[in-house]
């Protein structure tokens, strides 16, 4: 590269690489009709009370928004039975795991990080200096706690755990988690990315707001482009001690979410709560039958805790994945996380899911010469 000057750091980041869109298969392929599997989003959203904020807020566009973002924060602090001082908002989910990295890396500190995990953790770390100790998933591709206690150094700084995980869709267990927060170095923090934390049975995952209001060394992540359906709007949030958020608030962008991101999340909480019900409840219906024909293909599919399928098979994912792509159905390889068999896939709507698994099928037969596969 010719450019002089720049941070060490930013040779180190490797770009992002994101799902096909549907616009360039279409483009690409010169289909009519492309369904994106690819990216984890909802489906059945914006739901209409959101949608109907969002358009109305276009004509305050002019104005900054409400810096305190006070409206959204009190609707959180009831759901979460905690105060608006223990929320910070965020551009996406992913703006705020860039402010953790700002607050808290200096050059040479280590960070841990389960692989295969979210890619953004590494990026933002190197970016910042910071040397990333890998650890490995466990055999049943879940977080293995215990092997990040053992990773642990005087000089960890963060701990970044995605749970459920992406892109294995798996939960740790919330006791062996306690036992980590309990154990951690005084200067060593847990960020917890619960984007997906929505679509996984609620008893199982961490208790999250006692930790915070124990003032436990954590930071919890959430976002509304998931479950909520506002991917393109880029609302995420923090949950920590408000100490911890007076941090995270001063760190950040001033104006650090969007007028039409705000609306929409805001009426979601506000207006849309059937709506987001039913499409929950349609989501895990139909993982639980892509699992089941998955798994009656002979693939090897890992249970799942969120609205993506992870699914290992005996070809190669990318090959697999082009020949989905043929027939307008962008899936997730998942190659860039090493793992050249495994394909991840989003619970779209129903009849998205039937035509996944009617047209995997058809390739399995076509290009494979066998409609049950064994591995
Ligand atoms: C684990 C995880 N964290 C964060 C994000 C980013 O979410 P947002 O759209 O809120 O920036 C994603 C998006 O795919 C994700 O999978």
């Amino acid at each position: 590269m010719n450019i002089k000057g720049l941070r060490r750091g930013v040779m180190t980041v490797n770009p992002y690489v994101p799902g096909k869109t549907i616009e360039e298969v279409k483009r690409e392929k010169g289909l009519k009709e492309v369904i994106k599997l690819g990216s984890n989003e909802n489906a059945y959203a914006p739901f209409p009370g959101a949608l109907e904020a969002m358009q109305q807020e276009l004509t305050r566009l002019n104005c900054y928004p409400d810096i305190t973002f006070v409206e959204i924060k009190e609707l959180l602090s009831k759901r979460y039975g905690l105060t608006v001082q223990h929320f910070a908002i965020s551009h996406g989910a992913e703006g705020m795991l860039q402010n953790i990295g700002k607050c808290f890396i200096e050059d040479g500190d280590e960070v841990i990080i389960p692989h295969p995990t979210y890619g953004l953790y590494s990026e933002i770390s190197k970016l910042m200096g910071a040397r990333v100790i890998e650890t490995p998933l466990n055999d049943k591709y879940v977080i293995d706690l215990e092997a990040i206690k053992k990773a642990l150094t005087p000089k960890t700084k963060l701990i970044w755990l995605c749970n459920p995980n992406n892109p294995t869709g798996t939960i740790f267990d919330k006791n062996d988690f306690n036992d980590l927060l309990g154990q951690l170095p005084d200067n060593t923090w847990i960020i917890l990315d619960e984007a997906y934390a929505e679509f996984a049975e609620r008893t199982k995952l961490p208790e999250i707001i006692e930790a915070v209001q124990k003032g436990k060394s954590v930071i919890a992540i959430r976002t509304f482009s998931k479950a909520f359906g506002l991917a393109g709007a880029r609302i995420g949030y923090a949950i920590s001690s408000p100490e911890m958020i007076t941090v995270i608030d001063t760190v950040s962008e001033p104006f650090n979410a969007n007028r039409v991101g705000l609306a929409g999340a805001t009426a979601t909480l506000k207006k849309d709560h059937e709506y987001y019900q039913q499409s929950l409840k349609t989501i895990l219906n139909d993982r639980k039958r892509v699992i089941s024909e998955l798994s009656s293909l002979g693939f090897e599919v890992i249970p799942s805790e969120t609205n993506f399928v992870f699914f290992s098979t005996p070809y190669d994912c990318q090959e697999l994945a082009n020949f989905l792509l043929e027939y307008g159905i962008i899936v997730r390889p998942c190659s860039s996380w090493g793992l050249p068999n495994s394909i991840r896939v989003t619970i779209g709507t129903t009849d998205e899911c039937n035509k996944f698994i009617s047209t995997l099928k058809h390739i399995l037969t076509k290009y494979y010469e066998s409609s049950v596969v064994s591995i």
